[in-house]
């Protein structure tokens, strides 16, 4: 036994309440979705000037567009008049610029006010002072990055960071060339389960035997439990009869075009804390961004990305969208079946990490000490009658 009480193969997770409780939530909004890189769009959701989409990051709804030179902007969804939403569709275009449907207040592309009912009469209104608020943004990957904080961290140590430390360098995954490539298929779940518990289902393979009949036949050594993401580097390999990352191991598409070598057959996975999971594959990319709405609710987005020639050609990508959608729902099914025992008296003091699960609780870690929120448990309390 160890000081926590646990054998030493055991190590503690988070308590139950840490998945249910609404205060660790909203420190968690504070602290981690609007204090970092949030993964907000994709570029081509956003393609001109005008074309927008609101998002939901941590507490605040936030407009995402372009301005009339085509930059990208981000604003929060506020009328600086009274407070109104601005806008209330979650994607759409306006001509070029944004009117409040309350007493019409109205910003241009770029945030600033430039028409209200009665402007002239109030000379000494500064019309960038009351423009709509401004969020920074940065592009990568083909992503739209946003971040709250006024002072955001920086990108290349936190976001840029995390696939270094997964892929051994960030060479490795520019190979992808991920910026230049085109969504194929998106689909986007509602899952009724705290955003931790879909981390740490994405992190860990020990269910991958139990739950994933296809990805372990494409990938052998997942049925071992051990996931690419315990080792830094590692990708795991196809199968010898697999010819692709598809739903039957049947053919997929020509490698992606500047790939190296040694990631040709295989799949590495990537954990952008808090919200991004980046799957690699020699065809295909298949890009997950969580938005946690509520302690027991994650809405997730997942883009399957092909090269240009594949979807402008009308290609078949329906088998390798199969087998990550496959994935996904029984991932997501799992952690739906788990969310309601982490209000019960038996998940009171949280559960047990295996061997093979380890290195989540660097991940524990991680949230208690950005948010300040619940302390470690000794792991093996029982629960009270
Ligand atoms: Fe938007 Fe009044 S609240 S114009
Ligand atoms: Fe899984």
């Amino acid at each position: 036994m160890t000081a926590t009480g646990l054998p030493p193969s055991l190590l503690a997770t988070l308590p139950g309440s840490a998945y249910t409780d609404p205060e660790v939530f909203t420190a968690e909004q504070q602290h981690l979705f609007e204090a970092m890189w949030f993964c907000a769009a994709r570029l081509s959701d956003l393609d001109g000037p005008g074309a927008y989409r609101t998002v939901q990051i941590g507490r605040e709804s936030v407009i995402l567009t372009r301005n009339r030179a085509g930059q990208l902007r981000a604003f929060l969804n506020i009328c600086r008049h009274r407070g109104a939403r601005i806008c209330t569709q979650d994607s759409g275009a306006v001509k070029r610029n944004f009117q409040c449907s309350y007493h019409a207040w109205t910003y241009d592309l770029d945030g600033k006010l430039i028409a209200a009912p009665n402007l002239t009469k109030m000379p000494d209104l500064d019309r960038v002072e009351y423009g709509l608020v401004t969020v920074q943004v940065k592009e990568w990957l083909g992503y739209l990055w946003v971040c709250l904080a006024a002072e955001p961290p920086s990108f290349a140590e936190t976001v840029q960071q995390a696939v270094t430390e997964r892929l051994g360098s960030l060479a490795a995954i520019d190979s992808y060339t991920i910026e230049a490539l085109t969504v194929g298929r998106r689909i986007v779940y509602d899952v009724r389960a705290n955003w931790k518990l879909i981390v740490e289902n994405f992190m860990e393979c020990y269910h991958c035997a139990t739950i994933h009949p296809e990805l372990t036949e494409v990938l052998p050594e997942f049925a071992d439990g051990y996931a690419a993401q315990y080792y830094v580097g590692h990708g795991a390999a196809f199968g010898q009869d697999i010819q692709g990352f598809t739903v039957d191991g049947s053919p997929g598409f020509e490698p992606l075009p500047g790939l190296r070598e040694d990631q040709d057959r295989r799949y590495y996975a990537i954990t952008v804390k808090p919200q991004v999971f980046i799957n690699l594959v020699p065809d295909h990319i298949i890009f997950h961004r969580m938005f946690p709405l509520a302690p027991d609710r994650t809405v997730v987005e997942c883009d399957w990305l092909y090269t240009n020639e594949v979807v402008a050609t009308g290609k078949d990508v329906s088998r390798s969208v199969e087998l990550f959608h496959r994935v996904n729902q029984q991932d997501f099914d799992a952690c739906e079946r788990t969310q309601p025992a982490m209000s019960s008296r038996a998940y009171r003091d949280g559960g047990v990490l295996v061997p093979s699960e380890h290195h989540i609780e660097a991940f524990h870690q991680w949230v208690q000490a950005s948010t300040g929120k619940f302390v470690p448990t000794s792991g093996c309390a029982k629960p009270e009658d």
